[in-house]
């Protein structure tokens, strides 16, 4: 952060780079920033999270200079982030009469900034769209990178199963502004989920990872964010904007091959996560009841799951496995699965990611130095893995 005013972190990409503005109060200034960022449209429709406070998103609207500003209001959740929930914003998006040379705005958390996305790189084959994440998770995450898309729900040899962000395109969006403020009314169960993320970062930063980046420094620093502390908030989602600026930039559509990870590390625990999305029986102990874990929720039992795996093929020490765990226990973040799943439910679930090819996986591994790729090391080991979150 420079002279008091909000970091910027840029998103450095071959055709069209973009700077994801990070600070306090930014929301009243939305329109001004994207003038500064030479968004000028004639229209601007804003999508908006009916969890994001009618005060938040009336200076949001009120502050931009379009000349015709449209607005609609969504309840979204991972069930309705859907087709049809596209389709409704598309719609939208035609009763507007939004054109190629006007603005989308997303002002919402992940699921609201996926399908928002997606609908903005759909509409008349692609309008220009600035991302408002409202959610810890959507900051440090969702927003950066361009990935947007839906959830399709399809019966698989006879077993319904929920495709996570199976339909989408990549549509990188023209500014990002993360004003953290709007954080305060997010629930508490909804900010230890976007510190999932947050710690998935420092892993894949490794041992050198700096600031919030270094795994015992993010869990010394968990009570304070946890607590509302606002100056470590900007901290914490600037660092984690670099990282994942830097990974994107590396490799803009995933497409690494090989050992290199490249943009795959980001999927660090995730074909364990979303094999537990997936799953409707998985429960977790939050705020004393079981329920079905949310994404970060399963997220940070997935770096468990894979910790365990990076430890057993010698890839990771003991310590910086322990390091992990530490972080994700001190971010209350839950460490064990509830009775009523077991492995072969659940590898059989992984097997069904988008990320694995013809049944076999590709999973990213935990490493002392940062992450590798790893072919399928078959269900044996799968097994092990998940035991060390299938407990109690
Ligand atoms: N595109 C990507 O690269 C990428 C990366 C990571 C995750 N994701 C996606 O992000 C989604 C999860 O996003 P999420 O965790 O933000 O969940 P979410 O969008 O469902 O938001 C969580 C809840 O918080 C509410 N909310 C939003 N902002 C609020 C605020 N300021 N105050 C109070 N309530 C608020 C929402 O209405 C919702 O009920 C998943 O669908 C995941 O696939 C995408």
């Amino acid at each position: 952060m420079t002279g008091g005013g909000p970091a910027r972190v840029r998103v450095a990409l071959a055709e069209a780079g973009y700077d994801v503005v990070v600070g306090r109060g930014l929301i009243a200034s939305l329109g001004a920033l994207c003038a500064a960022a030479g968004l000028r449209p004639t229209r601007v429709h804003v999508f908006e999270d009916v969890g994001v406070s009618e005060r938040v998103r009336n200076a949001a609207v009120e502050s931009l200079e379009a000349r015709h500003v449209t607005r609609s209001e969504h309840r979204l959740a991972e069930r309705t982030k859907s087709i049809v929930t596209l389709e409704d914003m598309l719609v939208s998006l035609a009763q507007a009469k939004v054109e190629r040379s006007d603005l989308v705005v997303s002002l919402g958390g992940g699921v609201l900034g996926d399908v928002a996305g997606l609908a903005a790189g759909l509409h008349r084959r692609g309008v220009r769209v600035v991302q408002c994440p409202t959610t810890l998770l959507a900051m440090v995450d969702a927003s950066v990178g361009g990935k947007t898309g839906v959830n399709l729900r399809a019966s698989i040899d006879d077993t319904p199963v929920l495709l996570k962000n199976a339909v989408g395109v990549f549509h990188q969006p023209s500014l990002v502004v993360a004003d953290v403020d709007v954080l305060e009314s997010l629930p508490p169960r909804e900010l230890r989920c976007g510190l999932a993320e947050c710690i998935k970062h420092a892993v894949i930063a490794g041992p050198t990872g700096w600031g919030m980046l270094d795994l015992a420094r993010l869990a010394g620093a968990m009570p304070a964010l946890l607590g509302g502390d606002r100056t470590a908030m900007v901290r914490l989602v600037e660092q984690n904007v670099q990282l994942k600026a830097g990974v994107v930039e590396g490799d803009e559509r995933e497409m690494a091959s090989g050992d290199a990870p490249g943009r795959r590390a980001l999927n660090l625990g995730h074909t364990f996560a979303h094999a537990i999305e997936a799953c409707e029986s998985t429960r977790v102990v939050v705020e004393g009841e079981p329920r079905h874990p949310q994404h970060g929720e399963a997220v940070g039992l997935g770096l468990i799951a894979a910790a365990a795996l990076g430890e057993h093929a010698g890839a990771l020490s003991a310590e910086r496995r322990g390091a992990m765990t530490r972080a994700i226990s001190a971010a209350g973040l839950p460490t064990t699965l509830q009775r009523g799943v077991d492995a072969a439910t659940l590898i059989s679930a992984m097997r069904q990611d988008k990320k694995a090819s013809g049944g076999r996986l590709r999973l990213v591994m935990p490493t002392s130095q940062g992450v590798s790729m790893l072919d399928d090391p078959g269900d044996a080991t799968l097994t092990r893995a998940w035991s060390a979150v299938i407990g109690g």
